[in-house]
């Protein structure tokens, strides 16, 4: 008995992990995963520039489901992490699953609440958690006339959001201030079809006012473990202005939300939810991340994600002290009410995205990137690669969001200090970013 308990402890002590994905969150799981001392190898796929310094690439795409569980067997992996929504909307965990391999991350069915924003919107609405007002609409005409009747003059102010349901990699949310701006965002959705079939059904929602936040938790589908809060940055420019882009800079944790806000957001939002999933039969395992807006009536969800928020996940990973896997463990074996919860860091870190020209329209890829092995000399920082490529032994863009700056400090603002320092030493031909991450913080 007692030789093969110790047999099985010894087995999960030299694990192989598997992350899925290649973006800068994945970088930073693998880089966090590749700290466990219960880790022998880590594999990313398919990975960037970076995953590959801190781990091992592996030439398979996200979507190769078929071809990762056959990497999966051959190469004794013994945990697979997936990084992105559209593998984990795809069914990639019940594939997983199918073969008897410990994935992390929510099912096809319980991943609905980021793939479908009318059933995450219908389950808020039942579980009586507060979100925005809203109506689903599976024609855009009737949607447009429920507009023209609700706001009759044609100047009048139209504070709503149209959302295409499915995924359309963060870009199915059109925020409105007039009626055509409303009537042209449902044109898009249901008649240009801009956002394919993510937009055969639409949801038009009152317009919150306020600042965001981002809370994460880690779930085992009965027990929550909350993360601290973290505050992303969508809008391209400085102030929050210019187009919406996939996140520009995130820092953790967000003063905004203290404590009492978090206690209150996990009692209203959070476990109300992992409920309503376990009771649809749905239950949800893995990362829930709730995406809320801090309003005069207090928070309201926004949407919800299945995965690690990207570059959320970046700050939050670097101030964990615990060892990632021994969580994702209990989380799989359902044993996270026996985990004693997570010790942080205290100081704040912040994360500073540095991007391509032309970002978030197109942008050129190739080119090349200086100053990294500067930048990765200076104490507290962790540059995470997010699109980056390696041509002819040298590190060279590969995307719109190339790189995380990420750094620790005594406070928020000696942490963005340093993030600043270290993308200082870092250029290539158009690299950009905004200056002001974590200013809200400090206001
Ligand atoms: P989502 O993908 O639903 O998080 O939406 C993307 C972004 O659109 C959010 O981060 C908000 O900035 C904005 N947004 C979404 N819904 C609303 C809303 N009801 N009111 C105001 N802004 C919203
Ligand atoms: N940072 C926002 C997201 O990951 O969707």
């Amino acid at each position: 008995m007692r030789s093969s308990i110790d047999r099985a402890r010894k087995r999960l002590q030299d694990m192989n992990v598997l992350v899925v994905g290649n973006g800068g969150r994945e970088h930073a799981l693998a880089w966090k995963i590749g700290k466990s001392p219960r880790v022998e190898r880590v594999f990313v796929a398919p990975g960037n520039a970076g995953t590959a310094e801190d781990a091992e690439n592996i030439d398979i795409k996200a979507d190769d489901f078929p071809r990762l569980i056959r990497f999966a067997k051959e190469n004794q992996v013994e945990l697979t992490i997936i990084g992105p929504e559209a593998p984990l909307t795809a069914g990639i965990v019940d594939a997983f699953e199918q073969t008897k391999l410990r994935v992390f991350g929510p099912s096809e069915a319980a991943a609905q609440l980021e793939g479908s924003k009318v059933f995450c919107k219908d389950l808020l609405h039942h579980a009586n958690i507060p979100t925005a007002d809203y109506k689903v609409f599976t024609d855009g005409d009737r949607a447009a006339k429920y507009i023209i009747d609700r706001y009759p003059e044609e100047k009048q102010n139209v504070p709503v959001v149209v959302k295409a349901d499915g995924l359309a990699a963060g870009k199915g949310v059109i925020v409105c201030a007039t009626r055509a701006e409303a009537l042209d965002a449902i044109n898009r959705v249901a008649r240009d079809r801009e956002f394919g079939a993510a937009g055969s059904r639409l949801i038009v929602e009152e317009r919150l006012d306020g600042q965001e936040a981002s809370v994460l938790a880690i779930t085992d589908g009965r027990t929550i473990v909350t993360l601290p809060p973290a505050q992303d940055h969508k809008p391209a420019n400085d102030g929050d202005t210019g187009p919406n882009t996939g996140g520009m800079g995130a820092y953790s944790p967000a003063p905004l939300v203290d404590d009492e806000m978090l206690r209150w957001i996990e009692e209203h939002v959070l476990v109300p939810t992992v409920h309503a999933m376990k009771r649809s039969r749905n239950p949800f395992k893995g990362i829930l991340y709730a995406g809320l807006m801090m309003t005069n009536q207090g928070p309201k969800v926004l949407e919800y994600n299945v995965r690690f928020g990207d570059p959320e996940c970046q700050p939050l990973l670097m101030r964990l002290k615990t060892d990632i896997v021994d969580v994702i463990d209990a989380t799989l074996s359902g044993e996270l009410d026996k985990f004693a919860g997570l010790e942080w860091d205290p100081r704040p870190a912040v994360c500073v995205v540095m991007a391509s020209e032309g970002y978030p329209g197109s942008y050129e890829r190739g080119r090349p990137i200086r100053g990294l092995a500067d930048a990765a000399k200076l104490p507290d920082v962790k540059v995470f690669h997010a699109g980056t490529a390696t041509l002819d032994g040298e590190v060279v863009t590969n995307g719109g969001r190339v790189l995380g700056v990420t750094a620790m400090g005594e406070s928020i603002s000696d942490a963005k200090r340093r993030a600043y320092e270290a993308v200082k030493c870092i250029r290539w031909d158009g690299a950009w970013c905004r200056k002001d991450i974590s200013d809200k913080a400090v206001q």
